[in-house]
């Protein structure tokens, strides 16, 4: 079976440079795991830094996203690395390439692809195009909460949501003042829910609850179907 995996930045990346020891427990479990792997990797922090940089230097919204995007492609090349021979050695820029890309591997690892997007959309889209119904999205947060948790230390955990409680959710924070943002992006939400793909909210700090939701099971996080 396929599963997609979108792995923030913040979790690849979290100090400012790569975590080994994250990124070698997740390719050791992904490479004995029984399933073929889709993965999306986030530019976190470092794409923000470049993205705010090339704004004050005059560069506008496409081009912030365009510097961004490198980021992630940056942070797909060194999941590539952890994974070895299991993931196709290129970082696809696209999903028709996304597609292809298996051939015999069981890993194809890709990051963000056009401006004004966001990652949560780009694993929803791939999963999608390589026919996954299942979605791992694994970030510095525990799942999702009906507030801020870093904000209000009684913010209360989803163990499951409907896509229409999801995009509920979404809709609500989309009010909220700049510089808060939803675990996933409405369109991300949206495609899932269109496509029915079974998506489960993680951390990154928990790889038995990222094995569980590889395998549909119940978990600490959120699952929403
Ligand atoms: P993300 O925001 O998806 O990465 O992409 P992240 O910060 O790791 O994700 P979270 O916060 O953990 O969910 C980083 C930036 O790259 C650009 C956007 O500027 C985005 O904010 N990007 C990414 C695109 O423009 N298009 C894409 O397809 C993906």
């Amino acid at each position: 079976m396929r599963v997609v995996l979108s792995i923030g930045g913040s979790s690849i990346n979290p100090e400012g440079k790569p975590d080994i020891e994250f990124l070698r427990k997740m390719a050791k479990m992904l490479k004995e795991s029984k399933h073929e792997f889709g993965i999306v990797t986030g530019g976190g922090s470092i794409a923000r830094a470049y993205a705010n940089a090339a704004r004050e230097l005059g560069a506008g919204e496409y081009d912030a996203d365009s510097i961004a995007i490198v980021s992630t492609k940056q942070n797909a090349h060194i999941v590539i690395a952890a994974l070895g021979g299991a993931a196709h050695p290129n970082v696809p820029a696209t999903f028709e390439q996304a597609r292809t890309a298996f051939d015999g591997h069981k890993a194809v690892v890709m990051g963000g692809t056009i401006p004004g997007i966001t990652t949560d959309s780009d694993s929803a889209l791939l999963a999608e195009a390589i026919g996954a119904k299942r979605l791992v999205n694994i970030s510095n947060v525990e799942g999702i909460f009906d507030s801020d948790p870093r904000k209000n230390p009684n913010a209360k955990k989803f163990a499951t949501l409907s896509y229409d409680q999801l995009i509920a959710l979404a809709a609500e924070s989309d009010k909220r003042t700049a510089g808060t943002h939803f675990v996933f992006d409405m369109l991300a939400c949206k495609l899932i829910a269109r496509s029915k793909i079974e998506t489960h909210f993680v951390s990154c700090r928990n790889m038995k609850d990222i094995a569980e939701a590889i395998e549909g099971k119940k978990h600490g996080g959120t699952v929403v179907r």
